[in-house]
């Protein structure tokens, strides 16, 4: 696809969960783009894709499918990001990686545009995409920790298979319609692909996302623990979350539990959070109103209801946080960066 005005850019991973909702943000946003490469591997190397009505040929990512690439958008797991993401930066294109490869390297800016847009300022030619959790969390906290100074979170979360790419939604829809025909139910890929041994995924909520470390907490947990302190830029907050996947396609949901340095009021947290940018308040319990995946996916917000303080400590809150974690949790948040690199003249256009 060639046009006059706008940027060169890749999608890695264009034939993945994620990489289809990066297109569909491009598509959706009007992203000025003056060329669009599909890569994937060589499994899927001359499929067709469909992007604003034009089919698109799919081709192999390469170090040399990144010539002429200003921006690349990767979601094709973390070894590819790791070997390709350096040979399109030594291209000269702007990497925007959705996998954990660089998430923690110092050298690479983590970034939230709603929290941290300051930081992609820093880039080397690579800036990470965080974790899905992660992103809505401290999308709708940032607004709080402004005001209020913020000093512990405890996050448990409830995410969608969708998260574990598209065969593990796969594996939800044939695992729920063996459970009701009453036939055998394949444990393939849930909770983490490569494991010897995996659980059902439907009608189950398992306490397991990727592997798990030393200290008891899964990778994912620690994902969010780090990449917190990151995007804050403060590594005394305290972080502890605990990941669960449940038996839903799209949109994850956290009960999040903070305490603040200093007093609040519910009534202005309600309304620092209506104001806050990319957030939307969905808080009428009377009406039984409050987040829903099913609401949340296929949008771009992050939705926050069940607003209530602790029982006990003056300084604690409670919210209910949803997001689609292939648009907020990833597409969208990379996209948006580069909206922003874009608007910030980060870029040039060619
Ligand atoms: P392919 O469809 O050719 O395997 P998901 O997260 O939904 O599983 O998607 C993973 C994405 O990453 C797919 O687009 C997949 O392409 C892509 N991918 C996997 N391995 C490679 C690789 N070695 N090189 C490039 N893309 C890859």
């Amino acid at each position: 696809m060639e046009k006059n005005t706008g940027y060169h850019v890749a999608v890695v991973g264009a034939t993945g969960a994620v990489g289809e909702q990066m297109l569909k943000m491009l598509e959706d946003r009007q992203f000025p783009l003056k060329s669009l490469k599909v890569l994937a591997s060589a499994r899927s190397a001359g499929q067709k894709v469909t992007f604003r009505g034009e089919e698109l040929t799919v081709e192999e990512a390469t170090p040399d499918a990144f010539e002429g690439v200003q921006i690349a958008l990767f979601s094709a797991g973390g070894s590819v990001s790791k070997k390709l993401a350096p040979e399109a930066a030594k291209r000269g294109a702007v990497c925007i990686d959705n996998t954990s490869a660089f998430r923690m390297d110092p050298e690479v800016p983590l970034v939230v545009p709603e929290v941290n847009p300051e930081a992609m300022k820093q880039h080397k030619g690579i800036i990470a995409n965080p974790n899905c959790s992660t992103i809505q969390m401290v999308a709708a906290l940032q607004p709080l920790r402004e005001k209020y100074g913020m000093e512990r979170i405890i996050v448990s979360t409830y995410q969608a298979v969708s998260g574990a790419g598209a065969k593990a939604i796969q594996e939800l829809e044939d695992q729920t319609r063996a459970v009701i025909n009453g036939e055998e139910v394949k444990k393939e890929i849930m909770p983490v692909g490569s494991l010897p041994k995996h659980h059902q995924i439907a009608f189950n909520a398992i306490p397991q996302i990727d592997v798990f470390l030393e200290n008891g907490f899964t990778n994912e947990e620690m994902k969010m623990t780090r990449e917190t302190k990151k995007i804050f830029g403060d590594e005394n907050i305290a972080v502890s979350a605990t990941c669960v996947r449940i038996p839903v396609v799209k949109g994850h949901s956290e009960a999040v539990y903070v305490e603040f340095q200093n007093d609040f009021e519910i009534d202005e947290v309600r309304s620092l959070l209506e104001q806050a940018p990319g957030v939307v308040v969905v808080d009428n319990p009377q009406e039984q109103e409050y987040p829903l995946a099913l609401d949340a996916a296929d949008k771009i917000e992050v939705f926050v209801g069940r607003l209530r303080r602790d029982l006990d400590h003056p300084r604690g809150l409670h919210l209910w946080i949803v997001s689609d974690n292939l648009l907020k949790g990833a597409a969208w948040n990379a996209v948006q960066i580069a909206e922003e690199l874009v608007k910030s003249g980060l870029i040039e256009e060619k």
